[in-house]
């Protein structure tokens, strides 16, 4: 298969891009930094450094839509959501187009999502059909996703990718969380009651994978492991692994203060289950917490 990857240059795209080659498909990334292709997503990656470059008779079997800008690394201004909104949604819009045009269409369009989709309810379970929420974050899912609606009319296969904490130790927010945990300085966030719907990276590629390969699977999916922990349970689990303490608590309004209208991501969660997965047979190689974490640390 040849498969384009927006975004691909990403935490995300560098391990998919590696898992797609070593299988033995051909991957073409987008990226505004052609000269980082190949030492972050292997010598045998084709790079366009715009979807511009894209021409109606490169005929792709497959994309994977994951660009967009980092979310939590800088305030959240309106401007600061205008460029994360433009860089996924308007991209997005731009990709359809191109899909539009192409002489033959892909056969299917994977595109990104995030589990901050269903919003801010904390004791509800989501599953694939429940209802957006309504803050910044679900907004921007539910926008994001609605971009790449068209691509159904067109005769394209459409999964969204409705993606929980990714853990990896190479970088998001396993790595983040490190420092801390390995100085001792490992705490609890808040109240530590906001759900944490995790998945581990091997997982993650495994599903999108296999979202690529199956012909029935279309519609949104849900990528997060079936054992879905709290804040304070994960913190737990975390010090455990590493085999040190974390006896501290950060308080809300200091991440409020910190981190603004942003602290929502990280003192509220979803209980997110992984209901169409599963029912397309899908089995997590990592469905605990306990054995992910001893697996991505090595202990
Ligand atoms: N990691 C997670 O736990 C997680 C969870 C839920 C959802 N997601 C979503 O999944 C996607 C991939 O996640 P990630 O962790 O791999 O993200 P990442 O490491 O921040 O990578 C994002 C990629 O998007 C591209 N990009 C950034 N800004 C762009 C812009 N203005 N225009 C065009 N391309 C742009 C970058 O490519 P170039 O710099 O090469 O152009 C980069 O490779 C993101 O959209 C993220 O929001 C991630």
């Amino acid at each position: 298969m040849h498969i384009l990857i927006t975004g691909g240059t990403g935490l995300i795209g560098r391990r998919l891009c590696a898992a797609l080659t070593a299988r033995g498909d051909q991957v073409t990334v987008v990226s505004r930094r052609p000269h980082m292709v190949a030492s972050l997503c292997g010598a045998d990656v084709r790079v366009l450094t715009s979807l511009d470059d894209w021409q109606p008779d490169q005929h792709v079997d497959a994309i994977i839509n994951l660009a967009g800008e980092p979310i939590i690394d800088k305030a959240w201004s309106a401007r600061r959501k205008q460029v994360l909104l433009d860089s996924r949604v308007g991209l997005t819009h731009k990709l359809i187009e191109k899909i539009r045009q192409a002489q033959i269409k892909p056969r299917v369009l994977l595109s990104g999502s995030a589990i901050g989709y269903y919003g801010i309810h904390p004791e509800e379970i989501n599953y694939e059909d429940a209802a957006a929420g309504d803050d910044f974050s679900a907004m921007l899912c539910k926008q994001w996703e609605e971009a790449a609606a068209p691509a159904k009319e067109l005769g394209v296969r459409l999964g969204y990718l409705r993606t929980g904490l990714v853990l990896d130790e190479a970088g998001g927010v396993l790595k983040k969380m490190l420092l801390p945990f390995q100085w001792g300085l490992g705490s609890r966030l808040g109240n530590g009651k906001q759900w944490m719907s995790w998945i581990h990276r091997q997982d993650y590629q495994r599903a999108v994978l296999r979202l690529l390969d199956d012909e029935q699977a279309h519609g949104a999916f849900n990528l997060t492991a079936p054992m879905v922990v709290t804040n304070a349970e994960f913190t737990q689990i975390l010090a455990h692994t590493l085999h040190r303490p974390a006896l501290f608590t950060t308080p809300a309004f200091v991440l409020n203060l910190v981190l603004g209208e942003r602290a929502d991501l990280l003192l509220t969660g979803q209980k997110v289950l992984p209901k169409a997965l599963l029912a397309r047979g899908f089995q997590f190689e990592f469905p605990d917490l306990s054995a992910a974490l001893a697996n991505l640390l090595k202990r």
